[in-house]
């Protein structure tokens, strides 16, 4: 069982709402009304996109931008929905998704190449194995006289904003006839350690009242104490075990990940026993029946595919929802949501 919750504490101290983005490195840079525009935005988009008139206004709204997509490390839903959303948008999109096909391996420094990319296009969306790496780019950004905004879609084992974003819509969704993510009780499980989607999302947890979370992993995998902190600190309610089976009835929301593997040392890879943390049918039996079952993808043995079939399996919509939230976010690094918000009226929708 999970231990309850301590008297709630009202967020009333959130930071007043900076609803403006020009670079998305860090979840560090949502506040709760910016994540609630966000998700906003997101429906209007798809909805808006549903008619042909609708489509077509949106892919003039950005029509004059060009968006480089620098993926050196492998990817397919964040590089798929970002380069189908930059298209909604009308945005046109060139790509690097191979750093030895680039002047790096002529020795150019990344901020070089940065520079670059700069001059030829007007956002860089970014994933590389180097923690930081995106933070880095921007700050150079910064410094140069014609920055564009870098968007990080994933930097090695520490943040990957942009999908904390969609799984916050996903949530958020998922529990909108039982008053959103707040108040709701969410576990997140597997290689908590070194899974940045985890720690990203439950960076953004803050946000939300009365959530509590709980961190199921494998002993060694547990989450790391940067978020266990900044969790503290917020006085949002954490705690971890490693018996799945106990906690499973009570959770709202399974936050399932797979097992880095990516990241062993190929000289000693990590023996870890990670039957006890799968999700399959006898497990899906224990849950709530309005639970949601979540998964950033790819999927190792930890999610069997016979779960897909169950209404609560979310992660399909997941990767959908994730390309109009990039869609959404792409909006408000080019600051043209005020934009989008009279043509979204003037199609007279909702
Ligand atoms: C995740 C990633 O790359 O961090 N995938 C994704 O972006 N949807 C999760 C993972 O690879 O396990």
């Amino acid at each position: 069982m999970i231990p309850p919750s301590p008297a709630s504490v009202p967020e009333a101290s959130l930071p007043t709402a900076d609803r403006s983005l020009f670079h998305i490195i860090s979840p560090k840079q949502f506040s709760r009304p910016l994540l609630d525009e966000l998700c906003e935005l997101t429906t209007a988009a798809r909805t808006l996109a549903k008619s042909r008139h609708g489509a077509r206004a949106l892919q003039m709204l950005l029509a004059d931008k060009r968006a480089m997509l620098y993926f050196s490390q492998p990817s397919t839903r964040t590089f798929l929905s970002f380069n189908n959303a930059c298209h909604i948008l009308g945005i046109r999109t060139s790509e690097i998704r191979n750093a030895s096909t680039s002047s790096e391996v002529k020795g150019e420094t990344v901020e070089d190449s940065i520079r670059t990319f700069s001059s030829y296009v007007d956002v860089i969306i970014m994933r590389s194995w180097e923690q930081g790496l995106a933070e880095r780019a921007a700050e150079h950004m910064n410094s140069i006289p014609r920055p564009v905004p870098i968007v990080n879609a994933g930097s090695g084992k520490d943040h990957h904003p942009t999908q904390a974003l969609l799984d916050i819509y996903t949530l958020d969704r998922s529990f909108s006839d039982r008053g959103g993510i707040d108040g709701k009780t969410i576990g997140l499980m597997g290689d908590l350690l070194r899974g940045r989607t985890a720690r990203s999302l439950a960076y953004l947890m803050k946000n939300y009242s009365d959530v509590r979370l709980v961190f199921i992993a494998p002993s060694g995998f547990e989450m790391q104490d940067d978020i266990k902190s900044h969790l503290d600190e917020h006085k949002v309610e954490w705690y971890d075990t490693d018996q799945l089976e106990e906690v499973l009835p009570d959770l709202d929301a399974v936050y399932v990940t797979r097992i880095q593997t990516e990241w062993d040392d190929p000289d000693s890879p990590v023996q870890v026993d990670y039957s006890k943390f799968q999700i399959g049918l006898e497990q899906v039996k224990s849950m709530r029946s309005d639970a949601a079952i979540m998964h950033p993808l790819p999927r190792g043995p930890e999610l069997h595919p016979a779960v897909d079939a169950d209404p609560r399996a979310m992660y399909w919509r997941q990767e959908r929802n994730g390309m109009w939230m990039r869609v959404a976010a792409l909006l408000k690094t080019f600051g043209v949501d005020d934009q989008f918000r009279s043509i979204y009226q003037d199609h007279n929708i909702g």
